[in-house]
């Protein structure tokens, strides 16, 4: 939540850069936007003078950068909101200044202590503007500052906030940037940097211009030399003694000691996060699950062999992760019972401190995610550092939090997803937990064989009349209150993923039931030309499934059935290869276009569903 940009270099547009990067960011978060650039008060620009500030409330990519006046600057910071404390509106949107309008802050995260806070600075005087929790920080930096310089400003602001927290500042007058992490990633970016020391551990890093961001893709047309910032650390920039340079320090928050950081170079590429020909990134991203399943298969085998070693010995394995992460999760406990005989345990990621008394160091945690930055994710991880757990991570972002912290990862190869309503990340975690589970079976081969025929099966299906089909049935529905989806086994979670797709990005109520259970009362929901979407088997279960939606069409329901096989009940077909263990990544992707489609022909925009952000890194 919230895109976080900053700049200080050598260019003198800091203003374009800072903009041009929150589009980058914009899926992180699309309530409001601003940013702050240093205007130098000299020609020659040596001199950082007064902060010029602009925020607006919308999305910034309906603004085009001609829409702004960009002074020369060479030092800036931007962000992109998504609201939780304060109505989006425009004093609610960052940057926000202190009282005394001497300091800028761009935040993301949360502040729980922000009332005893104001308070305490409303008592010495301080007035705010705003109703945000984040409107604290720049006070508290600037009576901080009052006795002291800014290093220990922030540092002792850090030291105060309570919560989950990334923020960066800049002070009037002074050519620095200042920003400190606690919880919500932090990244810096650098430009032709040095020293280049063989294993790159350096506390001092020169180089000609510095981003700080949370988020790789804000600064990617620049620069791949990046460090991260691990919780309870700061990073402080300013010219170097080396003309045209910068340099950055990076300290602890706790006592101020200074610490080696490494600096690493990412291998993604910038154009993966452009969309090309397609309307929207949804779209793109759904049709790039052509490459994606056959990517996720391309895992290290020692890797694999060596996750499934670590399960077979643990006394307890939790698979956790958060909305469609969670509901991928879920199959586990299916695709493991069936594939690999084995009892998993699965649980959302905020709900996983409930089970902290059974943890133990015999317990494994799997931890599934696109992002890698999911709070309820990193919180979870806290829990189980603290009761000497293992960890895994099935994560798609190289470089995120997640994959840092854990023991063993196990990375999803989609690439950049940028649509907020997750697709190819989706299933290619399905595929690797399909393939985990062979492992387990000790039939890692036979597995691999399987999923490779449902990809090449995937590619075939992935064709634009494929998609017309299906935006057809969109037209039909697409007025509709509400639509039930069901499932059985591990398509019963994949019936709960099918429905936030649709909430997400159509607004239509839609949700999830294992098949049986709907006669058990949501029946009572069901009346005439109500859609209700079945996922249906071709083996197994068919005629468990079959009879469920009977029940639905005998009560008016109108039957969409999601199947190998068509059959009589249904009022609409949508075709899906027969591929046995790996049906759960198939039959999810025709449902993905329904959505998209739906969303369009609302008039939606399915890359930046309302209320949403795509990486949620607040509790
Ligand atoms: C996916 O469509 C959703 N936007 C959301 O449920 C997401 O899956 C969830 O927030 C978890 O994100 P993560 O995979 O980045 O951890
Ligand atoms: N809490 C801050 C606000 O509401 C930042 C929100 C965020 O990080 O998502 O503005």
């Amino acid at each position: 939540m919230c895109g976080i940009i900053s700049y200080l270099g050598n260019r003198k547009n800091a203003g374009k850069l800072i903009v041009d990067g929150l589009k980058k960011l914009e899926y992180r978060g699309y309530d409001s936007f601003g940013f702050v650039e240093a205007v130098p008060s000299t020609s020659s620009g040596q001199r950082n003078g007064k902060f010029k500030l602009t925020k607006k409330v919308g999305k910034i990519s309906e603004f085009p950068s001609s829409t702004f006046h960009f002074p020369l600057s060479n030092l800036a910071l931007g962000h992109t909101r998504w609201a939780t404390h304060g109505k989006v509106n425009r004093a609610n949107a960052h940057p926000h200044l202190s009282a005394d309008r001497k300091v800028a802050v761009i935040h993301n995260g949360i502040v729980e202590n922000h009332a005893a806070l104001r308070k305490e600075l409303q008592k010495k005087g301080v007035q705010f503007a705003s109703d945000t929790d984040t409107e604290v920080i720049p006070n508290l930096i600037a009576e901080f500052l009052k006795r002291g310089n800014l290093r220990e400003a922030v540092r002792k602001t850090a030291k105060k906030l309570k919560g989950r927290f990334a923020f960066v500042a800049m002070v009037e007058g002074e050519k620095k940037l200042i920003a400190a992490r606690n919880g919500s990633p932090l990244i810096v970016g650098i430009e032709k940097f040095f020293p280049k020391s063989d294993d790159r551990l350096i506390s001092k890093i020169d180089g000609s211009a510095f981003f700080i961001a949370s988020d790789v893709p804000a600064f990617l047309n620049f620069t791949r030399d990046v460090v991260y910032l691990d919780d309870g650390e700061m990073v402080e920039i300013e010219p170097s003694p080396k003309k045209d340079h910068f340099h950055a320090h990076f300290f602890e928050i706790e006592n101020g000691d200074e610490i080696k950081k490494r600096v690493i170079s990412i291998d993604w590429k910038a154009e993966k996060a452009e969309k090309g020909d397609f309307a929207h990134f949804m779209l793109k991203e759904i049709f790039e699950q052509k490459e994606t399943i056959e990517r996720a298969l391309n895992q290290d085998e020692r890797q694999i062999e060596k996750v499934a070693g670590l399960i077979r010995k643990s006394f307890g394995t939790f698979f956790i992760g958060c909305g469609t992460a969670g509901k991928v999760c879920a199959t586990a406990e299916y695709l493991f019972a069936k594939i690999a005989r084995r009892h998993v345990n699965v649980i959302f990621g905020s709900e996983f401190d409930t089970q902290e008394p059974f943890l133990t160091e015999r317990t494994l945690l799997i931890a599934v995610s696109q992002s890698g930055e999911t709070a309820d994710v990193l919180e979870a991880y806290k829990i189980a550092k603290k009761r000497g757990v293992q960890t895994v991570g099935v994560v798609n972002t190289e470089g995120s939090s997640v994959a840092r912290h854990s023991d063993v990862v196990l990375p999803v190869n989609a690439g950049m997803e940028k649509a907020v309503a997750s697709t190819k990340a989706t299933t290619a975690q399905l595929a690797i937990l399909t393939l985990l589970a062979y492992a387990v079976a000790g039939k890692l081969d036979e597995g691999r064989q399987m999923l490779a025929e449902a990809a090449s099966q995937i590619n075939d299906l992935l064709n634009p009349r494929y998609s017309e089909h299906l935006e057809k049935i969109a037209r039909k529905i697409k007025n509709v209150e509400s639509l039930y989806i069901i499932g059985k086994a591990a398509d019963y979670p994949m019936a709960l993923e099918a429905a936030i797709k649709l909430q997400e990005v159509s607004y239509i109520h839609a949700e999830g039931f294992a098949a049986g259970e709907l006669k058990h009362g949501p029946l009572a929901l069901i009346s005439r030309g109500t859609p209700l979407i079945a996922f249906v088997p071709t083996g197994e279960y068919r005629a468990d499934v079959l009879s469920n939606v009977a029940e639905v069409q005998a009560r008016g329901g109108r039957i969409i059935g999601v199947s190998a096989e068509n059959d009589d009940l249904f009022d609409e077909w949508i075709r899906v290869p027969n591929v046995g263990n790996a049906q759960p990544i198939v039959n999810i992707i025709p449902i993905q276009l329904l959505a998209y489609h739906l969303a369009v022909l609302r008039k939606n925009n399915p890359d930046l569903p309302r209320n949403l952000a795509k990486s949620v890194t607040v509790k």
